[in-house]
Formats: C-alpha cells, structure tokens, sequence
C-alpha cells in the first residue's frame, strides 16, 4: 500500500503551478524563486487535458517532459495531477451525450471547466486513456513523489440529470433495493399514491411543481457520491497498473455539502483539503480551524495534506477581501497545528489572463517587491522550523456528530423552519468550544466514541436507529452527551422514528417532545433556572414542549411559547449523563455557559482565564499558540523550546499581537 508521507522529509510546502500560462524564461524564474521561497513540492497539470491531447488519441507531452525535467534538476517534486476535470473542447463536441444537465432540464455550456456527466461511458473511456498514457510516461520520473486525481469532485458537477445519469441512477437502486418493493416501502409511497411499478418509472429528483418525495432526494445525493467516487477509483486504479505512489483527490471540506468525505476518506492514500477563507464572516479563523480539525477526523486522525489555500483575496465571493498583516501566517499554522503536514497554495504565479486573474497566488502581479512575497518566503522559513512536527498527531476529549446525509435531509424543503441549518447549530457549539480552547475531533455518529469525554450532537435531525443506539451505549458506559434540537427525529429513509420525538435519542435524554414551536424571525426567548426570576439566556429559532421523563430540567423558559416548561435538561443515565438543548443558544446569551458547565460536568480539561481570541492547540510535543487579537498575549505554564522563534520559554509565552508561538513542551 502506498504510503505517506510523501516527501523523504519535512513539511510540504508550495501550491498549483500552472507554466503553461507563461513563456519558458518565466519557467527559469520560477524556479529560482521556489527554491528561494524553500518551495518543495508544486502540483502540475491539474487542467492540461487540452494541452496534452489536443486532438483525441494524439498526445504531446513535450511541454509537461521540460517542466517536470526543470522541477527535478531545481530540487522540487511535483505532485503531478491527472487533468480530468477540464475536458478538451473537442471532447464535448465530439460527445455531446456526456454533457452536464441541471435540475432544471438546461444542458450547461462549455467555454468552463467541470462541464461532463460523471455517469457518461464516453467521459470515462476518454479520460481513462488520458490518465493512462499520463501514467505510464511519469511513473518513473524522479521529480513525481506523487498523484492528484481531478480537481474538487462534485464542487461543479455533483448532480446530472441528463438521461444516461437518470439510466445510472436506476441501476443503482436496482442494486440497493433488489425489488422494486422494497424501495416503496423505504421511501413511503403510498404517501401522494407514488407507488413505483418497476425501476423504470424511477426519475431523478429533478424540478417538480411541489416537495419531492425525500427518500428518492436522499437516496439521489448517495449515488451521486457514488458516481463521482468511481470516476476516482477508475483513474487511481488506472495509475496504479504503473505507479505505486501515494494517489489522493483535493477535498472541499466542509465547502462542498454533496460530497460525504464519510464515504470518500477510504478510497484515498493521503487525504488532501482545500481551504479558502469567507471574507464576510468576521471570525473566519474559527471556520478555518472547523475544517481543519474535520478534515483531519476524516483522514482518521492520521496526518492530512492542506492542498490548496490563498496568499491573500480570492476571486470568487462577492467581496474579496486581502488578508491582514499576519493572516496568511497564522492560518496556514493554524492547519499545520490541527494535523496538516503541508502547506499548499493555488496557486504559484498569479495568472495574467482567464478566470481567475484577481485571485491572489504566491508571486503575485506586482511581483516579489511585495508584502505577500516576504510573507511567502518567510513562510517557507517556518515551516522549515516545524519539519520536527511531520506525522504528529492531535488528541481530542471531545467529539462532535457531522454526517452528511443529515445536512442534506435537514436542508431539503418542508422541515419545520427554515432556519434549521445544519452548519448553522454546529458552527455555534464549534465556536463556544473553540473559545474555550478545546480541541475537537469530528465523527459520524456510528463511529467509535469510547476516546472521548464528551459528544456534542448539535445537528443530528437524520440519525439511524443503530447511530442512536451508538449514542446510548456511550452515555450507558460513562460518556457525557450534549445534543441540540431537532436531533434524532428520522432514520436513514427521512422517516420519523415512531413515538413521541426525538425518537431516536428519547431513551438516552431522558424527555418526550410533544409538539414544536418554532420562533418567528428576529423572535426570542428567556431561559432561567428552574424556579427562579432571575432572566437567562436568551433562545431563538426555536421551542418545544418538552415533557420529563427521566431527565431533569438545568433551565427553563421563562416566556415565549413553552414558559414555565423545561428549556434544557440533563439526563444521569449509567456512569454518564445526555444532555439536551431545546432552543438555539448563542455564544455570549448562554451557550458559552453552557457548553462550559457540560466541559466541567465532563471532566473535560481546559486551560482557564486566557482570552478567548488565542488558539491553543496541541500536536504532538508542540504546543501551537495563535493569537488572533491586536494586543500580545502572555500564556503560564508554558515551558520548552520555541520552534519558530528559538527562543527558551520557562514558565510563561508572550504571544505577540497577530502572532504565532510554536513550543516543543
Ligand atoms: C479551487 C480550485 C482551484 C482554484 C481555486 C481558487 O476550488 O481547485 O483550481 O480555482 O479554487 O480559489
């Protein structure tokens, strides 16, 4: 089995490198500068299709042969990517059956990448000579250390529609279901009479007058990933009849909501992530942080690569924001320190023309007379510091529950409110941990829980019975649990667990939910302890009429729809204890008390008294302090060595403002 890491040392540092868009003098300048910059390893190719077959079955490799020869004799290696996610233009006319349809029924254009059916037999026969003639020219080439199938599977293309799709999706539930029955009965069609008769009649879940039927929605979503996961397998596998190194995909994690990375994490050597920033969020170094610590829970808690992230704005959001002075710093160590063993940007030289000609690079326009070069030099100096900290691990106490089928299901149309967001609930539990500087790994709820002190379950509205029965085996042998609202109400069909809700996890929390009282928009309520006049924090979206029934109430609400009846509750049960959130808590009106009173109930350890704009992690030996605030800040207890600074800390680190301290303890 191919292994990681890939590099023979140190942490992988460098980006897409796309010469194709420069004369070759530029090339020899390229070169200079990476090895300036400490540049390792540059991903090549990624949309060379067209450059390498430029009519079907001809192939010139010249251009790639002079690049890859130049990045060896320069001491860089490539991760030489396969160019599948950019047909040629002769492709789609000399295919039009593998075009792209949406929902809608509109055959999208060329003229873009992306644009091919993941189901098509043509798309799979031409790119599977593509990525084998590739294969078997590079496997020997000493600058390939190693592969990078396509670009972000279903980011553009996750859903056809078009009728070799629809055939492909029949198939597949032929295969699910064997009869036809038994797919009527997973999908309750005798609601609205849409009893199928045979496969045949199935379509996909295309535009409809009115609300689909969920159980075709969910089951279209699974084989959706199906079919963008067996173009991977076609193309690795391919590449393994030559090559034995390591083969992965870039991830979009947690950007990219069709893909469940679940499912995908089994198929790859090394699991790969692309990160970008959102410019409109005001913390978006928390959101950075979610993603790196998902992408590593994927990756199984094994060393992952952060394959792509900026230097500075994007061209693709409304707004596109530069980073402040120290940001790209801070967030390239912020993945380094939850589990990345690379540095990876898109991309090199900032692209004179095409699509994404203001979207910032390593040498951008300006050229290196520039603050983001300096950075990009310095950067590759500190990485050069952290190579000690390769194949590290993080530990977690606490996990929380992300499954993909939920985020679909709750996300689909007809839920109670419309403001049931999945990322929504979890991002606010994320944040009030990650101001208390835990560190979480994330799980699917069927996953082994037994490593962890607490579970946080803050958007499980889809959860099977033997997930739940995961949950309540866990509590029962000593863990804590902590789960917001609409949680447990469906099984993997969207079909509600019968009883009283949360069907699912109604044994382990201790309650029954008689009917739901979703807020009005901008509407709240008042929490308090039980009995008291005292007013708490303060809910929205939410309400429910929650009925004890084992559980005891922690708060209460004093007005709104439910006043005087049980807001939160915690339920003792075996060693552990479930608790239970019926409104929507944010961070400074309650749920920061909260989440910290369940972290001590827990057992669940912490440093105290630090501000809560300092990220704190812990890999390995190395402890990562990361301060987002523009005042320094001085953190006890620290003693070791400092990696990037070199200096010897005894007893306390002072984290200058915007800065980065990195201490072997
Ligand atoms: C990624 C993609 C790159 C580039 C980048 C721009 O999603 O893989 O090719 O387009 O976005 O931010």
């Amino acid at each position: 089995m191919p292994g990681y890491p890939v590099l023979p040392e140190g942490l992988a540092y460098g980006g897409d490198y796309n010469p194709e868009q420069w004369p070759e003098e530029v090339w020899q300048e390229d070169v200079r500068l990476m090895r300036e910059a400490g540049v390792t390893l540059v991903t090549v190719g990624v949309f060379n299709w067209g450059l390498i077959e430029p009519r079907e079955g001809e192939y010139d490799f010249s251009r790639l042969d002079r690049i890859l020869d130049l990045l060896h004799s320069a001491g860089v290696y490539a991760d030489l990517a396969t160019p599948t996610s950019s047909p040629p233009t002769w492709f789609r006319r000399r295919y039009p059956g593998s075009r792209l349809v949406d929902r809608e029924g509109h055959v999208l254009g060329g003229g873009s990448r992306h644009s091919f059916c993941p189901s098509s037999p043509d798309y799979a026969a031409a790119s599977e000579r593509v990525v084998a003639a590739l294969a078997a020219r590079y496997a020997g080439h000493p600058a390939v250390a190693m592969w990078h199938v396509h670009n972000e599977y279903g980011w553009a293309n996750a859903h056809c529609y078009c009728p070799t799709s629809a055939e492909a999706f029949r198939a597949w539930l032929r295969e699910r279901y064997g009869d036809v029955g038994a797919l009527n009965a997973a999908w309750g069609t005798t609601f609205w009479g849409l009893i199928y008769g045979s496969f045949d009649e199935v379509e996909p879940p295309v535009a409809a007058p009115v609300g689909l039927v969920p159980g075709l929605q969910l089951d279209f979503m699974r084989f959706s990933v199906d079919a963008h996961i067996a173009c991977f397998r076609r193309e690795r596998d391919t590449i393994r009849r030559f090559s034995d190194l390591p083969v992965t995909t870039n991830f979009m994690i947690p950007n990219c909501k069709p893909m469940d990375y679940w499912r995908w994490a089994a198929e790859v050597d090394v699991v790969a992530n692309d990160h970008y920033l959102d410019s409109a969020r005001a913390d978006s170094h928390i959101e950075l942080a979610m993603a790196a610590d998902l992408t590593r829970s994927v990756a199984g808690g094994r060393p992952w690569m952060l394959m792509e992230h900026s230097t500075g704005a994007v061209n693709w959001q409304p707004r596109n924001l530069a980073k402040r002075p120290g940001e790209m710093r801070r967030n390239t160590l912020a993945h380094v320190a939850r589990g990345s063993d690379s540095a990876m940007f898109f991309q090199w030289r900032a692209s004179r023309y095409g699509a994404e000609k203001f979207h910032s690079a390593m040498v951008p326009h300006v050229g290196t007379d520039s603050g983001i070069w300096r950075d990009v030099v310095a950067l590759g100096a500190d990485l050069r510091a952290l190579a000690e900290v390769r194949g590290a691990r993080v530990t977690a106490e606490v996990a929380v529950v992300w499954d993909w089928e939920s985020y679909w299901a709750l996300e689909f149309e007809w839920r109670p409110s419309a403001d049931l967001r999945f990322r929504e609930r979890i991002e606010a539990y994320y944040e009030a941990l990650w101001r208390e500087h835990v560190t979480v790994d994330f799980v699917h709820p069927s996953a082994d829980l037994s490593p962890y002190r607490l579970v946080v379950a803050p958007s499980a509205y889809l959860l099977a019975e033997a997930a739940a029965k995961n949950l309540h085996l866990y509590v029962e042998a000593g863990g804590h649990l902590l789960v917001s609202y609409f949680s447990g109400i469906v099984d993997e069909n969207d079909t509600i667990h019968p009883g009283p809700y949360p069907g699912g996890l109604r044994d382990v929390l201790g309650v029954a939910v008689e009917e739901f009282h979703p807020l009005r928009e901008h509407e709240t309520v008042t929490l308090r302890s039980p009995g008291s006049l005292v007013p708490g924090a303060t809910g929205r979206i939410w309400s429910e009429r929650v009925r004890l029934a084992g559980a005891g109430a922690v708060r209460e609400f004093a007005d709104g729809p439910d006043a005087g009846h049980p807001a939160v509750t915690r339920h003792d049960l075996g060693a552990g204890s479930a608790w239970y959130v019926s409104t929507a808590l944010d961070g400074e009106s309650g749920l920061r008390d909260l989440v910290a009173e369940v972290l001590d109930h827990a057992g669940v350890s912490r440093p105290r008294g630090l501000p809560d704009t300092l990220e704190l992690v812990r890999r390995g030996d190395h402890l990562f302090l990361i301060n987002h605030a523009d005042a320094p800040v001085t953190v006890d207890g620290v003693t070791g060595a400092g990696v990037l600074d070199g200096a010897a800390y005894d007893g306390s680190a002072t984290v200058p403002a915007g800065g980065v301290v990195v201490v072997r303890t």
